[in-house]
């Protein structure tokens, strides 16, 4: 964005990948592809911490007993994909003050004009703009400070974040030039997947998987049953011809380029492999191969997830600790933010 000059000293500090997923609803196959699946490879390489974003999640109405279920199986879902909870720092965003104290004084920083800018503010908020409420509006500087608190240098999202961390980026810049604190944050790297970075509709190849679509049936969720997986597979949104052979089709055919991606991303291959073995099939052929790759790769997790459920208290707990080793990281980096602005104490 403009009026943010570029960044003149390096940040030194430790490599440090944070990541948050809303407690809204169900996650779904877009989440767990674009996102979750991301997570778990990267534990290995660096110090890793994984939120699920509640504070985010209130921008738009929740039931409170449904926000504190949603917010348990977010956690559940990021263990039973693969996360381990002692390698791997798990946490709710709002047992960690530091997140909402932080964006505070960046909102201080961050111009109305750039946000003005973020389209997923205007396409949640919709058509009655002066309804949404404030914190739909601050979302995304709440956002910057998620990763900011942690100096995180790299953020696995999907495409559809990528704004928002180009703007959490001009607002840690923006702070150090006012401040002329040079290098004291990072400037954020999203990491956004080759492979299903944004993987669309069931029903509809242009539009996004998305927890919000009225119809179940444009989303598997990780919830789903065999069953349901079966069923919406099935009921996927097709062409007459047969299923693509060359990468030259997949432009104007939306939704088989959709259900290649998915098949190609649940089975770590590219859909270049997938067109080379499958590329002439009818869809119902394809169809019956995808829903076995589907639920071999979802179910286990489904029912991990209802395993970690049954155990509230020590899904609680997890995350906890989870939170406790996150308010000491941002303790210090909170402390000496508000030492750098002026404040007293
Ligand atoms: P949603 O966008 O469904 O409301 P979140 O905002 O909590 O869900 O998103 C969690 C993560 O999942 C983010 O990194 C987001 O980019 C990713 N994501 C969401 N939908 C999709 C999709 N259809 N394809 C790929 N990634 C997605
Ligand atoms: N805004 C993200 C989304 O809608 C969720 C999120 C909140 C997030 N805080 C974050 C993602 C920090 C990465 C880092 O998906």
């Amino acid at each position: 964005m403009d009026q943010v000059a570029r960044q003149d000293v390096p940040y030194e500090g430790p490599e440090r990948v944070l990541s948050g997923m809303q407690a809204t609803g169900n996650l779904h196959l877009g989440n767990y592809l674009g996102a979750l699946k991301r997570f778990v490879p990267l534990a290995d390489e660096f110090e890793t911490l994984y939120c699920i974003v509640d504070l985010h999640a209130i921008t738009e109405w929740q039931e409170p007993r449904t926000l504190a279920a949603n917010t348990r199986a977010v956690a559940a879902a990021y263990i039973a994909a693969g996360l381990d909870p002692e390698r791997s720092i798990i946490f709710n965003q709002s047992q960690v003050p530091a997140h909402a104290e932080l964006a505070w004084i960046l909102s201080c920083v961050a111009r109305i004009g750039w946000m003005n800018r973020m389209t997923q503010f205007k396409d949640k908020a919709g058509k009655d703009r002066e309804k949404a409420s404030l914190g739909l509006y601050n979302y995304p500087v709440l956002m910057a400070a998620d990763i900011l608190a942690y100096k995180a240098t790299r953020v696995p999202v999907g495409e559809d974040q990528k704004q928002h961390l180009e703007l959490a980026r001009d607002i840690a810049q923006k702070f150090m030039n006012d401040y002329d604190v040079p290098g004291f944050f990072p400037l954020p790297e999203p990491l956004i997947g080759e492979q299903a970075a944004r993987v669309m509709s069931l029903r509809d190849g242009t539009r996004k998987m998305s927890k919000s679509d009225a119809s179940d049936m444009t989303r598997i969720n990780l919830s789903d049953s065999d069953e349901d997986i079966a069923q919406k597979l099935k009921k996927a949104r097709t062409d007459p011809e047969p299923v693509p052979s060359a990468a030259e089709e997949l432009g104007r055919r939306p939704e088989a380029a959709n259900l290649l991606a998915i098949h190609a991303a649940l089975g770590d291959e590219t859909i270049e492999a997938v067109m080379a073995r499958h590329g002439g099939e009818t869809f119902s052929a394809f169809k019956e191969a995808m829903t076995a790759r589907a639920i071999s790769v979802l179910a286990p997790i489904r029912e991990r997830m209802k395993d970690l459920l049954a155990d509230v208290p020590a899904l609680d707990a997890t995350l906890g600790e989870g939170a406790e080793r996150a308010r000491a990281i941002a303790a210090p980096t909170l402390a000496e933010a508000k030492r750098i602005v002026g404040f007293v104490g």
